[in-house]
């Protein structure tokens, strides 16, 4: 991953080295923040309404104006795009509840947001999504309001850390012996009679997946790794040790959606 230069904050795009965040600020005191990162590839945003509607239910949820009406969202996202030639990668955005030079828990009645959105470069089709990545199980420590795309991430941050001691690439977590999800993506299983199992959307329980159960084929769909075979957990092969043909048919599904040509993509 690499940050590009022009950066976006509060109503204006400057350097990324221009940037400052006040001590005082909400999203560094608290997390109190939202966030987003949404795909760019072939210089075009991937579900971004999506990405927008749910940005809007986070800031509601926390209290926070959406500082954005209309297109301009949109626009920004368009303009970070254009100024910075980002051809495949992400465009990283932060809305904190502001900063009121006190360390308030509450804070104030109405809020400020402050603003940051940042683009970098990645490969989105790359080694992860032909080789498929390693990971851990980790116990999922999070708040109970995962549905918040927040930036209370330490837990993910930790999980993190001990993936990368294991060389491994991302950490899937469980609670109750269930999964949740990745600690940055939401994770799928192919059952052996070929029908797909995912986390409900809501906290409800599911019917029990443990480590135990015979596992076929299980990836990670996110902005960041678009859908990334899963090939290995805690050092245990997942299937074959290769990524799935049922891996493979969503990855060209979804790359074919987002108008990837399938035939540059050699081993796909
Ligand atoms: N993370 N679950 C968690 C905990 C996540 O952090 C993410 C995305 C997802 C996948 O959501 P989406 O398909 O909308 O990207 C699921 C982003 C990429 C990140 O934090 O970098």
């Amino acid at each position: 991953v690499s940050v590009k230069p022009i950066s976006y904050q509060n109503d204006r795009f400057v350097q990324l080295s221009e940037m400052s965040i006040s001590p005082f600020d909400r999203g560094y005191l608290f997390a109190h923040a939202a966030y987003e990162v949404t795909a760019v590839y072939h210089g075009e945003l991937i579900d971004f309404s999506g990405h927008e509607q749910r940005l809007a239910r986070t800031l509601d949820a926390l209290a926070i104006p959406n500082p954005f009406q209309g297109d301009r969202l949109l626009q920004m996202h368009h303009t970070l795009i254009a100024r910075n030639s980002l051809k495949e990668g992400l465009i990283y955005l932060q809305v904190t509840a502001g900063d009121y030079d006190l360390r308030d828990f509450a804070g104030p009645e109405t809020i400020m947001p402050n603003v940051t959105a940042f683009a970098a470069e990645k490969k989105l089709i790359g080694d992860a999504a032909r080789l498929g990545i390693s990971t851990i199980l980790s116990e999922d420590t999070r708040w109970q309001r995962r549905d918040l795309k927040t930036t209370q991430l330490l837990s993910q941050a930790l999980a993190y850390r001990s993936a990368r001691n294991a060389d491994a690439t991302t950490a899937i977590m469980c609670e109750n012996g269930l999964i949740t999800e990745a600690a940055s993506a939401n994770v799928w299983i192919v059952r052996k009679d070929g029908s797909l199992q995912t986390r409900e959307r809501s906290s409800a329980i599911l019917s029990g997946i443990t480590r135990q159960r015979a596992i076929e084929e299980v990836f990670t769909t996110s902005a960041g790794l678009l859908v990334a075979p899963v090939i290995e957990i805690d050092g245990h092969q997942i299937g074959s040790g290769q990524p799935g043909p049922i891996t493979r048919w969503i990855q060209a599904l979804y790359y074919r959606t987002m108008g990837a040509d399938l035939t540059k993509i050699g081993w796909l």
